[in-house]
This record gives C-alpha cells, sequence and structure tokens, in this order.
C-alpha cells in the first residue's frame, strides 16, 4: 500500500507491494525542518528576510536606549500613560533585537518556506521548479524531476499544486530527456532512452510541452493538463543499468554461496587500500560507487589510498593490474558508526569506467518502488566464507531474502536495533550470510528484468548465525541524498 502523504524521494520503503494503480501524487516537498506554526508577520517588505515570532524566542541581549518621552508629558495626568508608552517601545526594542539574533544564531525555514540546500536561505513553495532561480545556488530549480516506480516514469514537480505529475509524451524528445536526466544528477553522455508509456492508473492531470513557448528551459514549457493527446506519458531512462549478461546461478552454497562467473554481477567492484581488498561496491554511473560509511572512516577517507577494481573475478588477478584511482569520497552526513545508521557512501572515480559485457551499473531503486516482505535477493563479494575465515579469492554470490524490519527487530533477533536506514536479509537458521570483507558491497534484487540495488552490505552480528542475519543499508532511503550528490559534485 502506498501512501498519500510521502515527501518527494524519501517515500518509498520496502516490504510493500507495489501497486502501480493507485493514484499516488505525492503532496509536498523536501523542507528541511519544519516549526509548528509560528506566527509571522502579514506584511514584510520584499528581499527583508521574513523572521516570525515564536514564544520560545530567545530575549533580547541588547536594548537600544531610546529618548525620554518627558518632555511632551504633564508631570500629573500623564505620567501613566508615558511610563507604558516607554514600557512598549522599550519592550518592542527588545523584541525586535530578539527576532534579529534569534533569526542569525537560528538555521530555519520559517512556516511553510523550502531550505536552499543547506544554506539558511529559504523560498515559498510556489518559487520551487518555477523557472526561476530563487536559490543562491540555484537548488530551487535542479530537482524538480524524478522517476518513479519501476517503469522509471518521468514525473515534474509543479510549484502551483505542489505535485508531482507525469510528463506527457506529446512532443517529448531525447533532448528533453537528457536535460531532465542532468537536472537529476547524472552526466549528459549516460542518457539511454526515452520510450512512450500507456498509463492505466486513473491519474487526473498530467505535465504536457507548450513546444511554441519561448527559451529552452524546460520546465517553462510544462503546462498542466487534464489529458495528453498521445494517451501516454514518458518514461526516462537516464542510464542503462541493471543488466547481467549471465543468468544468476541457482545454486545456493560470501558464508554459503557459490562461485560468480564473469558478467553476472557487473556492478560489483573490489575495494583496496594498498595491496589489500577491504570493501565491495556497486557501480552506478561510469563514475560514481556505492558503499559502505564504515569501510571509509577516520583514516581511510583520503581518497588517494583507494583503488577499484571492476570487472575482475579473481583477487590475485587484481594484484597484478592497476585499478582505477579515487578523486572523492562523500560520507553520509548522519552515519552514526555506533548505530551503523545511515551507512553509505560514494566514491567518485578520477576517470569513468568503460563499460562492458562484464563492467555495468546496477540500477537505483526509484520511488514509489515497493518490494515484497521477503522479496528474493543476491548478495556477492570476496568477503570470509566463514567467520574470522580471509577473503576469498573469487567472487562469490548467495541468494538471500529480505527479512522484515519489524521481525528483524524482534527480541530474540536484533532487538530493535533496525532502524529505518537499514534493511535485514538473510535467513533466521543462519548457514548464508555476508561476512567481513563484504561491506558497502550489493544486496540486489531482479524486477521486471531488472537488477536493482536494495542494499549495501553494512553489519551483522558474526556470519551466518542463527537468528541473526545480515543487515544492509537500505538503499530506498538513501537515493535523494544519491543523486544531490552527484549533482553537486560533476
Ligand atoms: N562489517 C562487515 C565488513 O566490514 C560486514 C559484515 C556483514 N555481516 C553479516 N553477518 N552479514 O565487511
Amino acid at each position: 500500500m502506498e501512501s498519500n502523504l510521502q515527501p518527494p524521494y524519501y517515500e518509498n520503503y520496502a516490504y510493500q507491494p507495489e501497486n502501480l494503480t493507485a493514484p499516488r501524487l505525492v503532496n509536498g516537498f523536501y523542507v528541511g525542518q519544519q516549526y509548528a506554526s509560528p506566527y509571522c508577520p502579514a506584511t514584510v517588505p520584499r528581499y527583508v528576510p521574513r523572521a516570525c515570532t515564536q514564544p520560545s524566542a530567545p530575549a533580547a541581549t541588547r536594548v537600544h536606549p531610546i529618548s525620554s518621552p518627558r518632555k511632551i508629558c504633564t508631570p500629573r495626568v500623564r505620567k501613566s500613560l508615558c511610563l507604558s508608552l516607554s514600557i512598549t517601545i522599550l519592550l518592542a526594542g527588545a523584541a525586535i533585537a530578539g527576532i534579529i539574533v534569534w533569526y542569525f544564531v537560528t538555521d530555519s525555514c520559517f512556516g511553510s518556506k523550502i531550505r536552499c540546500g543547506t544554506l539558511a536561505v529559504c523560498v515559498s513553495p510556489s518559487q520551487w521548479c518555477d523557472g526561476v532561480n530563487d536559490c543562491p545556488n540555484g537548488e530551487d530549480e535542479n530537482r524538480c524531476v524524478r522517476l518513479y516506480g519501476s517503469r522509471f516514469l518521468l514525473e515534474v514537480y509543479s510549484s502551483e499544486s505542489k505535485d508531482w505529475y507525469p510528463v506527457c509524451y506529446d512532443d517529448w524528445n531525447d533532448s528533453y530527456g537528457r536535460t531532465a536526466c542532468v537536472d537529476m544528477g547524472y552526466n549528459k553522455d549516460t542518457y539511454f532512452k526515452s520510450t512512450a508509456t500507456q498509463l492505466t492508473s486513473p491519474f487526473t492531470s498530467f505535465m504536457r510541452l507548450n513546444t511554441s513557448a519561448d527559451g529552452t528551459d524546460l520546465y517553462k514549457k510544462l503546462y498542466n493538463s487534464k489529458q495528453c493527446s498521445t494517451g501516454s506519458v514518458v518514461s526516462l531512462q537516464c542510464i542503462k543499468c541493471g543488466l547481467s549478461s549471465k543468468n544468476s546461478n541457482p545454486r545456493n552454497r560470501i558464508v554459503g554461496g557459490s562461485a560468480a562467473a564473469l558478467g553476472e554481477w557487473p556492478w560489483q567492484v573490489s575495494l583496496y587500500i594498498q595491496r589489500i581488498h577491504l570493501c565491495g561496491g556497486s557501480i552506478i554511473t561510469p563514475e560514481w560507487i556505492v558503499t559502505a560509511a564504515h569501510c571509509v572512516e577516520g583514516s581511510y577517507s583520503e581518497p588517494s589510498h583507494w583503488s577499484v577494481y571492476a570487472g575482475i573475478l579473481l583477487q590475485q588477478e587484481m594484484l597484478r593490474s592497476k585499478g582505477h584511482k579515487v578523486a572523492k569520497i562523500i560520507s553520509h552526513p548522519n552515519y552514526d558508526s555506533e548505530t551503523k545508521n545511515n551507512d553509505v557512501a560514494l566514491m567518485k572515480l578520477r576517470s569513468p569506467l568503460m563499460f562492458d559485457d562484464t563492467i555495468g551499473p546496477v540500477c537505483l531503486p526509484n520511488p514509489g518502488m515497493m518490494f515484497q516482505p521477503e522479496q528474493r535477493c543476491w548478495i556477492s563479494g570476496w568477503g570470509a566464507q566463514r567467520q574470522g575465515g580471509n577473503t576469498s579469492k573469487e567472487l562469490h554470490a548467495a541468494k538471500v531474502y529480505l527479512i522484515e524490519s519489524s521481525r528483524c527487530n524482534s527480541r530474540y533477533v536484533y532487538n530493535g536495533l533496525i532502524l529505518s536506514t537499514m534493511i535485514c536479509a538473510g535467513y533466521l537458521e543462519g548457514r548464508v550470510d555476508s561476512c567481513q570483507g563484504d561491506s558497502g558491497g550489493p544486496l540486489v534484487t531482479e524486477k521486471h528484468a531488472l537488477w536493482w540495488l536494495v542494499g549495501d552490505t553494512s553489519w551483522g552480528t558474526g556470519c551466518a548465525s542463527v537468528n541473526k542475519p545480515g543487515v544492509y543499508g537500505n538503499m530506498t532511503q538513501f537515493t535523494d541524498w544519491i543523486y544531490r550528490n552527484m549533482q553537486a559534485n560533476r
């Protein structure tokens, strides 16, 4: 079941059946911190920071001296009036000073305003995606498109109705497709295709292109429409992803896995420091690798120390080849090394990978993609084949099933340690699991003939023990962060 009130990106949680026919236009936008209805003065001059008072506003620290009103008052009759006037002026001064101090001390967007990235600059929802750059870095105009569901439906955010709408295929072309992909954070060179998709769900509103509108801005050319003349909407693939050149090996023996074939898991990479394999990772674009934040913690955060190996099964062979150098490492800002909350990181390569049958990207899950409670998935890596064992010489893979968080959090399993940024997979009876050295590597599933990144290997108590399945970063929670960082670090 899908909920109606969801933020634009973090809305797809695992373990729920995908419902393609339910109306699911989403209200609102990612607005950073929201504050409960503060009092806002109605008339505020333009370009003056709009600060609203709240009962919790700290008292003024400075009070401006005010001139004595004594002269205009007669000593007796107006004494009390003067006194109250003085106090009023004094309090007003204090309140203004307080508001100014509070505005600069706190970093808040008041009322329904939306924050521009991480800055303390806010704009109103109607300024998002209206074709005009209102934020200092234009953040209000570059997160206006998203791909929805496993069929990659292109959706555009309407500032007018504060909702996401599919786009009519009428007059759409690859050039518009490329623009939308670049806006999401992809490189224009990876653009794959735009296709017409017949909509079966009861959408009531669409975005349509007005090709005669001047200018090049895609979003200025779009207008709301009750229907599409072609009856179909745009499906957009910004990269050819999720293709395995081998059918997945059905044998089920990482711990309890079996050796992989070349091209079977083409997104799997091995991450080295000096001449040692430390972690796994997944290719998502020619330049970007997803891994675990705990792999690049502390002294491991230096990009120049790492090498990335793609398209190789044997560790022995990696030692003989050069690998790819890393230009940048971005760890999730809210990663917590104690709880392993937000255990995800990005590596940007110094030079792009060349994709072929043995090297290729996995698909990032789109919002609105739901996985079954016990979705069949696969894990892969060069991790130990038993608890306390050495790194494997060759790439191994194993079939695992998602385990519902409520079950994984039960007292006899992980007793509440599983947060919403985590997802459990494996077997409560043990035997098959990821293990030391598999971290950062992929947990993938096949859906509509494509492979999707469901998680990144994060932690577990021991390996393959009874009631202690593997815990993975819940990728659906991280895609918004990933796109934002790809976009900001081109
Ligand atoms: N933290 C480990 C690593 O760095 C991965 C552990 C996975 N454990 C498990 N039982 N699934 O490689």
